[in-house]
């Protein structure tokens, strides 16, 4: 099995007596409120998928990952994983401990507070979310959460006695520890894990059944944590994903288990956390393709893939499968990609998102070169939905 990320799993959920202390203790402490992207990573870090760390980060960290990719301790990290002041609570002081506490009142568990800091966010939304393709400006959605939160940042370890709770999906909410056992069990030594925020058209399809082919099995992880407003929800994905798999995938060589990170849009820094988190989770191999993490024109198509080149072989564990463009080819008869078939472009079957969701919200199927029909009926049910909502 592949070594998570820094060579250990970490693990800071307490149970047990521990737990009940803990939660007694917390009744004591000021409360500091998380938002739910804080909460998402709360989670990750508890359960070890943010291995090695072991709380939010502290200034060192943090200055070190923005401006080189690796932690104070020179371990390969690409983006700021934080905690934030918010309005009306003032900062804690440094040596003091807090309860860390969800939108709900959920009482998550305490943090030792060892840093206090004001970050220069401007020069976080530059260094870690331009790419090729222009310098991150005031339009990134980064820059709408930089500006949501406060104007300092609590760094410390935490220990977790509650992880948020969900009403949904709770049988893939598999930690590292749990996918790890399942890969062992299932007998996978090579496991390829397939990141994405959107239901599985096509292409997607296509780049994991190629992966499936030079792997003993695919995780297939979606991201359920925030993501902006026009990207499917996650519980009308999940259903996609039911809908596909149980038809058009080998079930005894593919497995679902949801991601509960929030979508950071950072594009060639994110791939590289995607990759380091699924190394937790036990994969040996990350699918990238084109703009992988991408919006708008911040990043050029294939940044996601050369940012790995940045860094010595073993600073990373995982192997990173790459892909091309990826499309259905009316040339050769099925999906391909540019390096594997000459077709022209007019050969090629390619939608734009806004056309598909103009269809979609019509009632229109997308052609089946583009998306399966099963997810295609799933996605017109959840746009109607939407519109009736709406009215
Ligand atoms: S992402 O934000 O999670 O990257 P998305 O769900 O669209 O977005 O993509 C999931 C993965 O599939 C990413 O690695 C992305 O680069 C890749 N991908 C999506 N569409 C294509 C395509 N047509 N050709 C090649 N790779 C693609």
């Amino acid at each position: 099995m592949i070594s998570p990320h820094g060579g250990t799993l970490v693990n800071r959920v307490v149970e047990g007596a521990e737990r009940d202390a803990l939660i007694a203790k917390a009744a004591q402490l000021p409360q500091f409120p998380l938002n739910s992207r804080e909460a998402s990573d709360l989670e990750m870090i508890a359960v070890g998928a943010m291995s090695p760390l072991e709380g939010f980060m502290g200034q060192a960290d943090y200055d070190s990952v923005v401006a080189n990719m690796r932690l104070a301790n020179g371990t390969a990290w690409p983006l700021p994983v934080v905690l934030a002041t918010k309005g009306g609570f003032d900062a804690p002081a440094v040596g003091s401990e807090i309860a860390l506490v969800g939108e709900d009142g959920t009482v998550y568990g305490t943090m030792q507070v060892s840093d206090v800091w004001a970050p220069d966010k401007k020069n976080e939304l530059d260094k870690c979310y331009s790419g090729s393709g222009s310098q991150a400006d005031e339009s990134h959605p980064a820059w709408g959460y930089l500006s949501s939160i406060g104007d300092t940042y609590v760094g410390g370890a935490i220990v977790v006695a509650n992880l948020p709770g969900y009403e949904k999906h709770n049988d893939y909410r598999l930690t590292p520890v749990q996918t790890r056992a399942a890969f062992a069990e299932r007998g996978w030594n090579t496991i390829v894990a397939f990141q994405t925020r959107n239901p599985i058209h096509r292409a997607h399809e296509y780049l994991t059944k190629v992966a499936l082919e030079q792997t003993d099995g695919l995780l297939v992880h979606p991201l359920v944590g925030d993501t902006k407003s026009d990207d499917i929800p996650s519980d009308t994905r999940m259903e996609c994903y039911h809908a596909l798999l149980s038809k058009y995938y080998p079930l005894d060589r593919t497995m679902l288990g949801v991601y509960p990170q929030a979508m950071r849009y950072g594009g060639p820094r994110e791939a590289i956390l995607h990759a380091l988190c699924r190394q937790n989770y036990g994969c040996t191999h990350i699918i990238i393709g084109r703009d992988h993490a991408g919006v708008g024109s911040y990043y050029g198509t294939f940044d996601a893939q050369a940012i790995f080149q940045n860094f010595e072989p073993g600073e990373i564990g995982i192997d990173t499968l790459l892909f091309e463009h990826a499309f259905y080819c009316k040339l050769t008869g099925g999906m391909a990609s540019t390096k594997s078939s000459p077709a022209s472009n007019e050969d090629k079957i390619f939608l734009s998102g806004t056309k598909v969701r103009e269809m979609l919200t019509n009632g229109e199927r997308p052609p089946a070169e583009f998306t399966r029909p099963e997810v295609a009926d799933i996605l017109i049910a959840a746009y109607a939905a939407k519109e009736t909502a709406n009215a």
